[in-house]
Formats: structure tokens, sequence, C-alpha cells
């Protein structure tokens, strides 16, 4: 059997899906503010953001599912050990981060009742700038791969059609 090179149609189109919608939370989480009190544009933001935020969770769940049981394409050759770790830890964070920053979102809109205080508010903000560094390292990755390291990376995780010819 050949060693599988890239990565499923499931698993590319729920990583481009969660990506977009990721952006969008970052768009509308830190737009709204500019938008008076009780505006529409503010309000229509926010909704917009807890029902985006809420199918990234649902999204997430399918996705890790989906991976657990869909192994992906071994990374590239001649990578380094710490850079395979790199790779590893950041992919792992990534889909932990889509789990616990939706999960501190409802959090911070509906403590089943309860007052839990500011601390989801404070942890979903802090979290939403840690996951900006996460996704702009994980982005200068696929870029080093694809200009400095030529390794066809990218074209694992984009449907076959736009690949034609790469495996
Ligand atoms: C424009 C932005 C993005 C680009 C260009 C991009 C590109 C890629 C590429 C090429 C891979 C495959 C890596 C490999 O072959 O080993 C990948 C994997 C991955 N990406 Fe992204 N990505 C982007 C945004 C995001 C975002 C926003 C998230 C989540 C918050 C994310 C989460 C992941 C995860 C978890 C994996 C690992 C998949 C696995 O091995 O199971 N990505 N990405
Ligand atoms: C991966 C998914 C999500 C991302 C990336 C994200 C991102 C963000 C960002 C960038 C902000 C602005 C932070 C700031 O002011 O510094 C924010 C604020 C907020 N988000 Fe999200 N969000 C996500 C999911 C959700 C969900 C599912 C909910 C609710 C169901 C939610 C509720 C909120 C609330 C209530 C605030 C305002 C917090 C405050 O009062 O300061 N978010 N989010």
């Amino acid at each position: 059997m050949t060693e599988k090179r890239r990565y499923d149609a499931v698993a590319i189109w729920l990583h481009w899906l969660v990506a977009l919608l990721v952006l969008v939370q970052f768009a509308t989480g830190w737009v709204w503010g500019f938008f008076e009190r009780g505006s529409e544009p503010r309000f229509y933001l926010f909704r917009t953001h807890i029902t985006l935020g809420s199918a990234i969770l649902a999204l997430a769940v399918a996705r890790i599912g989906w991976r657990l049981k869909h192994s992906a394409p071994p990374l590239p050759e001649g990578m380094s050990r710490p850079q395979r770790i790199a790779a590893h830890a950041g992919h792992g964070l990534l889909y932990l981060a889509i789990l616990v920053q939706p999960a501190l979102g409802l959090l911070a809109i509906s403590a089943f009742g309860k007052t839990l205080g500011r601390w989801p508010r404070d942890a979903h903000n802090l979290g939403a700038k840690l996951i900006l560094a996460l996704v702009i390292l994980h982005v200068a990755a696929v870029v080093w791969h694809q200009f400095i390291r030529k390794d066809g990376l990218l074209a694992r995780m984009l449907p076959a059609r736009f690949t034609a010819g790469s495996r």
C-alpha cells in the first residue's frame, strides 16, 4: 500500500471552513467595539459572533472525532526532531483552541444561572490573543514550507482538483 501523502477531503473541508469562521470571529470580536452600545451593527456583529462561534465548537468536535479515526499524512521527510515536535504541538494547540475558546465564550454569556464573575470573559479575551499568535506562527510555518523548503506542504491541505498532478 502506498503511503498517504495528503489529507482526506473531509479533513480538508473542515480545516478551511473552521479557518474561515475563526477569521470571522476575530473580525466580529474586534469590530463591534467601534459601534455604540445598543446600536444595530453592534448587536448584529455580536449575534454573528455567538452563532458562528457556537458552530465552530460543533465543527471542532466533528473534526477531532474525524481526525481520531483518520490519521494525518506523515510530515515531509528531512524535518528535524524539534521541527516535528513544534508541528505536532502547534496542531494540538490549534485543536485545543477551537474547543476551549468557544466554551469560554459560552461561559462568558451564560454561566447556567450562576455568576462566575469576569474570569470567563478575561480568559476568552486572552485566548483570542494567544490564538492569533498561534495562527500567525501556523501560517508562517506554511509559508516557510512553501517558499523556503519547497516541499509542497500546502498542497496536502488543498482539494485534489486545485493541485492536479501533485500527490
Ligand atoms: C490562512 C490560514 C491557514 C493556512 C494557510 C493553513 C494551512 C494549513 C496546512 C497547509 C496544513 C497542513 C499541515 C501538514 O500538511 O502537516 C494545516 C494543518 C492544520 N491547520 Fe491550518 N491553516 C490556516 C489556518 C488555520 C486555522 C485558523 C486553524 C485553527 C484555528 C488551523 C488549524 C490547523 C490544524 C489543527 C492542522 C493540523 C491538521 C492535522 O494534522 O490533523 N489552521 N493548515
Ligand atoms: C473560536 C471561536 C472564537 C474566537 C476566535 C473568538 C474571538 C473573540 C475575540 C477576538 C473577541 C474580542 C476580544 C477583545 O475584546 O479583546 C471576543 C469577545 C467575545 N466573545 Fe468570542 N470568540 C470565539 C467564540 C465565541 C463564542 C462561541 C461566544 C459565545 C457563545 C463568544 C462570546 C464572546 C463574548 C461575550 C465576547 C466579549 C467579551 C467581553 O465582554 O470582553 N465568543 N471573542
